[in-house]
């Protein structure tokens, strides 16, 4: 009998299978076409004790209860697919797992429902493509806690690891895992969006070639902000196209295309009211790159000034602006995180989150560790750059940061994720801000009242009357 089994062997899949078998946990294998099960087989199957089935009943026959079953299919209706086939062949208690990047409110749902029906359901984030999924993913797992106990040593197992913990932990209830891995997305987004736009300046703005960039991602990987993004970027910019003998990043169209992660991530956002500014504008940077068409018609049309003669002396104060601005986007996120522990009811630990995210996934970092601590130092952190260490790194990057944002305004090079950063550190330092005049202005036209600095209550001016203030409760 296999101790757990795994349904959908695309790519994701099979590499999640490998690394369980390659631990010596005997596995079931089955895909939707029999001919996948067994290519899968013939080829991996010296790797572990796997057992593949032709039909979902022989691989539900072939496992232990409670039956543990890993879906790895297409986020969306083809989980719920899956999941009403498994339905009629389990048994009370046994787990399914969705392991896909499915949207957190179908996992509220598929929860409850799996759990009307006496069966158990985790929704899990597995992080790391499929390099992570074969050698070990950052893993974070949703649903009953009781039904976690049950997958617990097969997921640490096959999770990284650093300084010899796992990076996988029990998130919390119903949808919890997989909200936290959308939000790592949006993370993974803004952080995508700033080393764009921080190439964008070394290219166009300084007029650097691109063995030169692929040289100074090198060096920024040495420091603070040493992590898997620059590490592969310098990685991209170093390939050359083999057809043309150029870099192959000058052949790549440049259209980011988008799964939906980060959009869920700046939708939940808005619905929340939490300002993410940093992971929505990486969205919006997106959907501008779509538009091909129109942006050639407009690079001919539209006036603005030519790019480029920025000094040299200018590198050091990008890779401040993007350490600073990445600070905010992690700042962003975990306040987004903070506000749906509370709407959801979800028992987040912050510091853990980051600790999990340390290794396996695509925003593993060196800074990680900062956020570990400073969430231990404060377990009740309102936000990230109230801890000193965070307040310290900005304050010594800022003069850096405004000066490549004044720069990159100059030269007509479009940089929203990092003016963006800007205005909400600029924003969230302000006593006072001017919001009272949107307050007075909606007062005007709409009477939706307003309340004074100096008296409690809600007040309204009879501005197209006699000018008089009434209170109003
Ligand atoms: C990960 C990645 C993974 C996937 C992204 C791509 O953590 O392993 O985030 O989940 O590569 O979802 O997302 P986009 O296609 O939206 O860029």
């Amino acid at each position: 009998m296999s101790q757990i089994g795994v349904t959908g062997l695309a790519v994701m899949g099979a590499n999640l299978a490998r690394n369980i078998a390659r631990r010596g946990v005997p596995i079931a294998v089955h895909n939707r076409t029999a001919s996948k099960t067994h290519d899968f087989v013939s080829e991996f199957g010296s790797e572990g004790n796997f057992t593949g089935s032709d039909s979902l009943e022989e691989f539900v026959q072939s496992l232990e209860r409670p039956r543990r079953i890993i879906v790895m299919v297409k986020a969306g209706a083809p989980v719920d697919g899956v999941i009403e086939d498994l339905v009629p062949l389990l048994d009370k208690d046994d787990i399914i797992i969705d392991a896909g990047n499915s949207h957190f409110v179908d996992t509220r749902r598929r929860e409850q429902y799996l759990t009307e029906k006496g069966l158990r359901f985790i929704g899990t984030g597995v992080s790391g493509g499929e390099e992570g999924a074969l050698n070990g993913p950052s893993i974070m797992p949703g649903g009953p806690r009781a039904a976690y106990g049950e997958v617990e040593e097969i997921f640490t197992t096959i999770a990284a690891q650093v300084d010899g913990e796992p990076c996988c932990a029990y998130i919390g209830a119903d949808g919890a895992g997989h909200y936290v891995k959308m939000v790592h997305n949006g993370i993974e987004y803004a952080d995508m969006q700033l080393i764009a736009e921080a190439y964008d300046l070394l290219r166009h703005g300084i007029g650097l070639d691109v063995p030169t960039i692929k040289g100074i991602f090198d060096e920024w990987n040495t420091g603070d902000l040493e992590s898997f993004l620059i590490e592969i970027t310098a990685t991209v910019l170093g390939k050359t196209d083999a057809a043309t003998g150029n870099p192959l990043i000058d052949v790549i169209v440049d259209q980011a295309e988008q799964k939906g992660t980060g959009r869920w991530t700046a939708q939940d956002a808005l619905e929340q009211g939490v300002p993410l500014t940093g992971i929505t504008e990486a969205v919006f940077a997106r959907s501008l790159s779509a538009l091909r068409d129109q942006r050639k018609a407009a690079s001919g049309y539209l006036a603005g000034p030519q790019p480029g003669g920025l000094s040299e002396s200018l590198v050091d104060d990008i890779r401040k602006a993007l350490y600073a601005s990445k600070v905010v986007a992690y700042a962003q996120g975990f306040e987004q995180m903070a506000s749906a522990a509370r709407t959801y009811d979800w028992d987040l630990q912050m510091g853990e989150l980051a600790k999990i995210w340390r290794g396996g996934c695509i925003i593993r970092a060196r800074f990680l560790n900062r956020i570990t601590e400073s969430y231990a130092e404060t377990p009740d952190l309102v936000n990230l750059l109230m801890a000193p260490y965070f307040r310290d790194a900005v304050a010594d990057a800022q003069d850096a940061w405004r000066k490549v944002i004044v720069s990159a305004v100059d030269q007509g090079i479009a940089v929203p994720a990092f003016s963006s950063s800007l205005a909400y550190y600029d924003g969230y330092r302000r006593e006072r801000g001017p919001a009272n005049l949107i307050q007075g202005q909606r007062d005007f036209f709409g009477a939706h009242t307003y309340r004074r600095v100096d008296k409690e209550g809600s007040f309204h001016t009879r501005w197209s009357q006699d000018g008089t203030e009434v209170k109003t409760d």
